[in-house]
């Protein structure tokens, strides 16, 4: 399973967009990728660059079941399924991200893009980045790097990730593989924050068979269908990371960033750059879907959770809605604090019945206007952890940013504002009443 098996089956159905003019990754490309957001498209005449460049492949929940060959709809249970059976990947001894070796190492050589004048730098923006934990063993983790220059880049690590707590704990340099043109279920699987010891390339593996390579220079496993791998080290020293566009659509902050070295740099022939768009969809999906199964996997101890889908008008990432079939008179409430459990950054959450459509905002929308009451079905929690992300919260330097959480219960309130339980009947009463089917033509 390659970025190429998922370009032949977009290109097979009309939906590769492919550029062939000439487009400079410097302030141009980031532009052409914008206007065709939803996309997936393919810069095969990249200006000082032979390598191509592909973007969009992330962007739709189609694309990633046509990678997995799987309806749209099974998305969170195939998801759910390989985070709680990971399955050991098979390790090979040759591979195609191997089949060009460059010991010269010239970032200068990638076409690496400069996306807004204001940014920082050129940025990768797709590069999964491999590290071994010495307690915890193989961590995959995106990590944004701007480039500082033919051989540096300031890597963005965010603090207790898997990346940082083993940075933390080793003495010198920690070695690093960063994976850039990657299949779909490396890209979802670094995504992910399943428990600490639970290795990523596993649940890729668990998704779609996803052999290993040797690195040449590292003690390190890397998918071996990757497009890219820079062999490398996070080193000691620091540099000025950003400004750069986040995943809320705004500047995110200079910090003082790692610097990682890159000391070799293998390909595949003709190797296909990715390049992921911050704050656009690409990014937003790839944040917020794989924290819908670990939302599923934490309401389904409480009660029958049916569906969970992260809203796009939450930025992917603050806002979900959980579909319950509810049995108890408590299942709306218990439902929001294991969702709360299940994604940490939850900011606002609405549990519905199995007759909404979480897909539509308008259908959400209905059952709070129908079914819920602040005094009775509203869960505020104050000062809790928060997203960094987060504008409106609570940002004190060097502590961990405090949000209030709300989880509105709309499902059909099983007891009256008295606290009456009511009849099955009763509860019947709120549901929308339906027109019966009739054929147009037998009109027309
Ligand atoms: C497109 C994308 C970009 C990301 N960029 C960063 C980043 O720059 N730094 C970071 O620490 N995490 C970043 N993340 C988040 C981590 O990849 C993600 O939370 C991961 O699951 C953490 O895994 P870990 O806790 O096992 O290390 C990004 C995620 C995505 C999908």
């Amino acid at each position: 399973m390659s970025l190429r098996s998922f370009m032949e089956k977009v290109e097979k159905r009309g939906n590769l967009f492919t550029i062939s003019k000439l487009v400079d990754p410097y302030l141009e490309m980031a532009k052409v990728i914008n206007v065709l957001n939803g996309k997936v498209v393919l810069f095969d005449n990249v200006k000082g660059s032979s390598y191509w460049v592909i973007s969009g492949i992330c962007s739709k929940r189609d694309y990633f079941a046509l990678d997995l060959g799987i309806e749209r709809s099974e998305l969170l249970f195939t998801l759910a399924r390989a985070l709680e059976k990971p399955i050991e990947p098979e390790l090979v001894g040759e591979a195609p991200c191997q089949e060009v070796i460059e010991e010269e190492v010239d970032l200068s050589k990638l076409p690496i893009l400069k996306h807004v004048e204001g940014d920082g730098g050129p940025y990768v923006t797709a590069g999964v980045v491999i590290i071994k934990d010495p307690d915890y063993g193989r961590n995959m983790c995106f990590h944004r790097l701007m480039k500082l220059d033919s051989r540096r880049f300031a890597a963005r690590i965010v603090e207790g990730r898997g990346t940082h707590t083993a940075l933390r704990k080793v003495e010198g340099e920690l070695e690093v593989a960063i994976c850039i043109g990657n299949s779909i279920p490396v890209l979802l699987a670094a995504a992910m924050s399943p428990p600490k010891g639970v290795d990523e390339l596993a649940i890729a593996n668990a998704l779609r068979p996803t052999p290993l390579v040797k690195c040449i220079t590292k003690d390190l496993e890397v998918p071996a269908d990757s497009e890219i791998v820079l062999e490398g080290r996070i080193t000691k020293q620091k540099a000025k990371e950003g400004p750069f566009i986040d995943l809320m659509e705004k500047w995110d902050i200079i910090r003082e960033q790692p610097i990682i070295e890159i000391d070799l740099i293998t390909h595949r022939h003709n190797p296909i750059y990715h390049a992921l768009l911050p704050g656009r969809s690409e990014h937003k999906l790839l944040m917020g879907l794989p924290r819908e199964p670990t939302i599923y996997a934490e309401v389904s101890k409480v009660c029958d959770c049916k569906d969970v889908l992260i809203t796009p008008g939450g930025m992917n990432w603050l806002h979900a809605v959980v579909q319950i079939f509810k049995k108890h008179p408590d299942d709306g409430r218990r439902a929001i604090q294991a969702a709360f459990k299940g994604h940490a950054s939850l900011k606002h959450v609405v549990v519905v019945d199995e007759d909404v459509d979480i897909y539509n905002p308008l259908d959400v929308e209905w059952a709070i206007a129908t079914r819920f009451q602040a005094e009775r079905d509203l869960v505020l929690l104050k000062r809790q952890p928060s997203s960094s992300l987060d504008p409106s919260a609570l940002h004190v330097q060097g502590k961990k940013s405090l949000t209030s959480k709300m989880g509105l219960d709309a499902t059909i309130p099983w007891r009256t504002l008295e606290g009456k339980l009511r009849t099955e009947e009763e509860r019947e009463g709120f549901k929308k009443v339906k027109y019966g089917e009739v054929s147009l033509e037998e009109y027309l």
